[in-house]
Order: C-alpha cells, then structure tokens, then sequence
C-alpha cells in the first residue's frame, strides 16, 4: 500500500520531536508532506526552529518546515515552559538548524495541499493548539471536505485536565480553534490524557533509547530526563506520559489503541471549564458522533514500535 500522506502540524516540546521522529522514521506507512510549526509550548519563533532541528536530527532536512500561526485566534499566547524548558526542547545542548524554514505562511500551506492533492488522500496530524488548522478551514471552507482524517492529540475525559483542573493544554490554548475543527464535520480521532497518560516512559524504557547508541536514541533518553521530572512530581508516575507519539503510532498501528465514536464539544465560554472537551463518553446526549475518542491502549506495544522505529534513524 502507498504511505499514507500527512502534514504534522506542531508545537516543538521534547514529545512532539518525538511524534515526528517516529513519523520521519516510517517512510512505508508514512510520507510527511510537510511540518507546520504553530505557537503553543513556546512561541512560534522557537518552535518553528525546533522542528528544524528534529528533522535534520533525524537525517531528512529536505523535510520542508512552515511557521504558522503566532498566536490563538481570540486569546493571548498560554505556554508551557513549565514542563518543556525555555527552549520548548530543554535538555540536551543542541546547534542551531542550518535547513532552511520555508518562505510560505503554514496556512497557505495547509491549504495549497489539499486543494492540489486528491481529495481524501491527505490527513492532518495536530500535535499542538489548533489555530494553523482553524485558520485555514475558515480562510478556505473548500478544503475541509477533502481532509482524508484528522488525528490529533488533544482532550481528556476521564483524566479531566492538566493546564486547569479542567482543560488539557492544546485544547485549553485556543479553544474556539477547537471548536472549529471538531464543527468540521472533518472524521476525527482524538489522542486524550485518557490514552497518553498511560504512554508512561519508564526507567527501561527510556534505556531502551538511550542503549540504542545513536544521536537519535540519545537525544530522545535525554529529552524524556528532562520533562520526566515535572510530570514525575506531579503525578508520581514513574515516568512521563509521551503523549503526541500517540497520533503517529495510531497511523502505523491502529490496532495498539481502542475507543468510542461519540460526540465531543468544546468548552469556550466558562471561565472554570474553559477548553474541556465535553465528551459524551457514555453516550447520555442524543447529539451525534463527531470523533473516534480513544479510551485505552497497549503502552507496551507503542513502545515497542517506538524502540524499533527509531533505530532505524
Ligand atoms: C500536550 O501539551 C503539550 O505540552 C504536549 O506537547 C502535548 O501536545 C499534552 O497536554
Ligand atoms: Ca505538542
């Protein structure tokens, strides 16, 4: 079968490099069409840099990278230095990218592809706030109707919140983006804490990388060091959950993760719930479905394909 096309749409923290090495690493299952960076961890400049630097770590600067979007459509910039560092890729030193970032705007991007491409052959990987994707289905209502899927890491239900006791952070960012795209009418599967909370990365795990022995599998066990220690403290996990990963490894191997088709509306008029994905899990609305909301998955086996994918870079 010929790969599947994609666009990654992201915001550089340690777990989107991750989520694209994954992809650049799967060239059978997966072509990656282009990198289209938004703001999100950190500011637009720094995250358009840090998909460069990924994709030239991970030996493919021919990869063609796109700033988007610098801010939410309606609200300012919420970042989360917290968790990623200053840079959005804390952790290990690393040089300036020397590929280039692309002239066009992420949008136009966005939109010139999937008017030139066959209508139901091209899916969007959000791994961040939805603004890039928003702006374009409202600058270009032609395009949505020949978006293939969208796979995206986003939401909680059952694990609620992590930015507020509310809201997951992509979402939370720029909710009325959110409300766009999951309004799209667009077929939809969502990645929520519910799932990537249990992508925990555990002490072998995060050997596994670092024994591998190349810059790749070092780099990835020095930046899971790095942002373990927040969640680490937060949660008492053993480990840190490596959430975008998730949407790359769905594409891959469907099979690792299960779910529901429900119906999943955004939160973004309340102060206290801002950016909760109100999914109606247990099916007690009678509005319809809108997104394949995964509920489960086997940790083991995407870690598994993770160790095996990035070896290959
Ligand atoms: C999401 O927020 C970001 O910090 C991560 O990169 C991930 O996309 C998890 O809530
Ligand atoms: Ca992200």
């Amino acid at each position: 079968m010929a790969p599947r096309k994609i666009i990654i749409d992201t915001d550089p923290g340690q777990d989107d490099a991750v989520a694209i090495l994954l992809a650049l690493a799967s060239p059978e299952e997966i072509e990656v069409l282009g990198v289209t960076a938004v703001a999100g961890n950190v500011p637009l400049s720094l995250t358009q840099k840090n998909a460069r630097i990924v994709c030239e770590l991970a030996g493919k600067p021919d990869t063609k990278v796109f700033a988007g979007c610098d801010a939410p459509i309606a609200r300012k910039l919420v970042t989360a230095e917290h968790v990623h560092g200053k840079t959005g890729l804390d952790g290990p030193q690393m040089a300036d990218p020397t590929m280039p970032l692309q002239e066009q705007h992420a949008v136009d991007f966005i939109i010139e592809t999937l008017r030139a491409e066959p209508a139901g052959t091209v899916t969007l990987c959000p791994l961040g706030p939805l603004t890039n994707i928003a702006v374009a289905f409202e600058r270009a209502p032609d395009i949505v109707e020949k978006v293939q899927e969208i796979v995206l890491m986003g939401g909680a239900y059952f694990e609620v919140g992590n930015i507020t006791p509310a809201a997951e952070f992509n979402i939370y960012v720029d909710p009325e983006a959110a409300k766009i795209v999951f309004g799209s009418g667009v077929p939809i599967v969502v990645m929520p804490l519910d799932v990537t909370h249990k992508a925990l990365t555990t002490r072998d795990r995060v050997d596994a990388f670092r024994d591998m022995g190349s810059d790749v599998g070092t780099m990835v066990a020095a930046w899971t060091d790095f942002f373990e220690r927040f969640d680490k403290e937060k949660y008492g996990s053993e480990g840190a959950p490596l959430h975008d990963p998730c949407v790359i490894a769905y594409l891959i191997k469907p099979e690792l993760f299960s779910g529901r088709h429900i119906n999943v509306e955004i939160e973004t008029q309340s102060e206290l719930t801002l950016g909760m994905t109100v999914a109606d899990w247990w099916r007690v609305t009678d509005r319809s479905a809108n997104a394949l909301f995964m509920g489960d998955m086997d940790a083991a086996g995407f870690f598994e394909l993770l160790a095996d994918r990035l070896a290959r870079l």
